[in-house]
């Protein structure tokens, strides 16, 4: 099959890549008003694309990459929406033979924003902008108005932004979609968006487990429990889909489905860049490594199976006294957790932003992911109004709506982390969020201890408390202070 080529340039924008989620943005496009112009490398499917869902707009098909490019209006928009690495590299090289000063080339997929920089410096030597657009929502979100991350040039924005606010999902009028800030900055934020992601999923299934382990209560109990939870300040798109998979059955078992799933926790990686880049920029977003690493525990098979029932627990029983309470307990520590894990996303966010001048809004992201993409919650206007009150604030739970939640729920946070400790509960994302907590309001930390180490067996000095300098002992020798500058 091959479309016939353009006659002239017609389409407003354009999506290469008609999987799942290149097709439904290109129809939330086409739904509303706009000209999209179609390609995929195999023009199968977008003639599949074209024959269920040519109906819901207008959509301009190509089978060449050349095609494609020349039925988009000048200054031209291309959407990529391909898989992250080499084929998006492919892709970008193809488009960009075809293209002239002052054209548009968009990817909407999940980048490392590393690749996004070198890709926006390459193509702005040629007289192209490149767009790195994080897309948050699924292929729901895609169709029906996902949160939307651009980065990219002013330029870029004024062409494009108009398009992307209109299809982004809407919150009090408002559109899940702002300018991010320059080249890599808007893949950096959806990165740290997924990052924020994988950490309240886990923090949610810890809290799923407290209650099988503690509680003995069945997936769906535990269902009523989360539905009950998403009434109140943790209402969120994550606690309303758990709620609703913990009361879903296997049809082929009746079982509780939760229950026939393999306890192996697949990943595509994002989580895995936001760690690396955590560590790289000195930031300890300890509650996302953990969700991280509770992924890949999760999938050491060997490792798993060499330590069941060899490695011993010695774990006691958690006595119960009122169901109620411990629920409100877990229902607290995961309030507490979560509000860490934001706030260390934020702060990974803010380095980035100094590190490579990008002047991040930061309420300005907590606004644009209130409605459409995967992290959506209530307590994103708490972090909204807490950087209205003060853009500079250094640390998210230090505003004071954050210290006033914290303060009812820290007790709570400890008793939790203590029995599930005691019960021998794997709870690494609750347990490192509350050591992050006490770490980062202790008055004085233990690294003090680390620095003479480090002095004494590799001369790497330290300062003192109480003189200014930068001092080294003498350790094998007398042991006399030298003051080196
Ligand atoms: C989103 C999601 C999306 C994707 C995740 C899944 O914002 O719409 O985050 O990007 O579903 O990347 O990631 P894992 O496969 O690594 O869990």
């Amino acid at each position: 099959m091959t479309f016939p080529a353009p006659q002239h340039a017609i389409a407003d924008i354009g999506v290469t890549g008609m999987g799942v989620m290149g097709s439904n943005l290109a129809r939330n496009l086409a739904r509303n008003g706009y000209k999209v112009a179609v390609h995929n490398r195999s023009p199968e499917r977008t003639e599949r694309m074209i024959a269920d869902h040519g109906g819901e707009g207008e959509f301009f098909p190509s089978t060449s990459v050349e095609d494609f490019v020349n039925s988009l209006v000048k200054p031209r928009v291309a959407i990529i929406m391909v898989a992250a690495g080499t084929p998006t590299d492919a892709v970008i090289e193809q488009l960009a033979a075809q293209m002239e000063e002052g054209d548009i080339i968009v990817d909407c997929g999940n980048a490392q924003y590393e690749d996004t920089r070198r890709r926006e410096a390459s193509l702005r030597e040629r007289g192209l902008h490149f767009v790195g657009a994080g897309v948050s929502g699924g292929e729901e979100g895609a169709l029906l108005g996902p949160s939307i991350m651009p980065g990219g040039t002013v330029e870029s924005y004024d062409r494009l932004g108009p398009m992307f606010e209109t299809i982004a999902a809407k919150k009090d009028g408002k559109p899940c979609c702002t300018h991010v800030g320059p080249d890599g900055a808007g893949h950096f934020v959806k990165m740290v968006h997924n990052g924020i992601e994988y950490a309240d999923m886990q923090l949610i299934a810890e809290a799923y487990d407290l209650m099988r382990q503690i509680l003995n209560m069945s997936a769906p109990e535990i269902g009523e429990v989360f539905a009950e939870w998403n009434k109140g300040d943790l209402e969120s798109y994550l606690i309303e889909i758990t709620a609703e998979v913990l009361r879903h059955h296997d049809p082929k078992t009746g079982q509780p489905f939760v229950d026939i799933v393999l306890d192996q926790a697949a990943q595509k990686g994002t989580g895995a860049w936001t760690v690396q880049t955590a560590a790289a920029l000195g930031v300890p977003t300890t509650g996302i490594a953990e969700a991280t690493f509770a992924r890949s525990l999760s999938g050491s098979v060997p490792q798993r199976k060499a330590a069941q029932g060899v490695l011993p627990g010695h774990g006691g029983v958690v006595e119960i006294a009122d169901r109620d309470a411990v629920i409100e307990d877990i229902r607290l520590a995961l309030y507490s957790s979560k509000m860490v894990a934001y706030s260390q996303g934020f702060e990974l966010i803010r380095a980035a932003s100094a590190e490579y001048d990008w002047n991040i809004d930061l309420g300005a992201m907590a606004r644009i992911w209130r409605e459409g993409c995967i992290i959506r919650a209530r307590f994103l206007d708490r972090i909204t109004e807490a950087y209205d009150r003060n853009p500079q604030l250094p640390l998210l739970i230090a505003d004071e709506f954050f210290v006033a939640e914290i303060a009812k729920s820290v007790a709570a946070w400890r008793r939790i982390i203590s029995a599930a400790v005691s019960a021998g509960i794997p709870i690494p994302a609750f347990s490192s969020s509350l050591a992050y907590y006490d770490g980062v309001r202790a008055p004085r930390l233990s690294a003090s201890l680390i620095q003479a180490q480090r002095d004494f067996f590799g001369a790497h000095t330290y300062r003192r408390v109480d003189m200014p300098g930068t001092f080294h002992t003498n350790w094998s020798e007398d042991r006399d202070e030298e003051q080196w500058d």
